[in-house]
């Protein structure tokens, strides 16, 4: 497998406790907390995972906020990258999974090769900006506030699809 890591930022430690989930199904697999790197390092690696979540109604946690200008300058043309995102369907039903969506689009811009797209089968939200073809979302979403039951076997699912491309 080609060099892998997952880069993610937390408020409240959701994000951080699914990436070590998802970190020890993929072997070799770097971690690390954008809060302490910022953006260095993203670029050394072929395949790339990114966690994010949305906080205050729609906006972007504030570490990604923090690191958006520079993280908007690099190029991940030849690079593979998933995107995971943990959020709350029940009490943002509006906004569900925005901020996947806008680092979608910036990811996209730069080149990035984005896999790892999952279907809307077994949500309840209004809108998402995070959506593809109308029924994919372009990520894995999670809802570990009202679907914590699903939350395994949907990681599960989704690394095994990565798995095909990240080898
Ligand atoms: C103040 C606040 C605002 C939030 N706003 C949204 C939102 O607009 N959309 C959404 O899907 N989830 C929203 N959430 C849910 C968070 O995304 C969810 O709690 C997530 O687990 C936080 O992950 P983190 O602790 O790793 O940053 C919000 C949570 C809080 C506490």
């Amino acid at each position: 497998m080609k060099n892998i890591a997952i880069f993610y930022a937390s408020s409240t430690g959701s994000t951080k406790k699914i990436a070590d989930e998802i970190s020890i199904d993929l072997a070799e697999i770097k971690e690390y907390n954008i809060r302490i790197t910022g953006s260095e390092y993203m670029t050394d690696y072929d395949n790339i995972i990114f966690g994010i979540s949305t906080l205050e109604n729609g906006k972007m946690q504030s570490d990604w906020e923090e690191i958006w200008k520079e993280f908007c300058e690099l190029d991940f043309k030849n690079k593979d990258v998933a995107i995971f995102s943990i959020h709350n369907q029940v009490l943002f039903p509006d906004n569900f999974v925005d901020s996947m969506g806008e680092l979608y689009i910036q990811l996209k811009k730069a080149g990035a090769n984005i896999i790892g797209f999952t279907s809307v089968d077994g949500y309840n939200f209004n809108n998402s900006k995070a959506l593809i073809d109308g029924d994919k979302f372009v990520g894995l979403a999670l809802d570990i506030h009202n679907q914590n039951d699903l939350t395994s076997s949907r990681i599960e699912n989704w690394v095994n699809l990565l798995k095909k491309d990240f080898f």
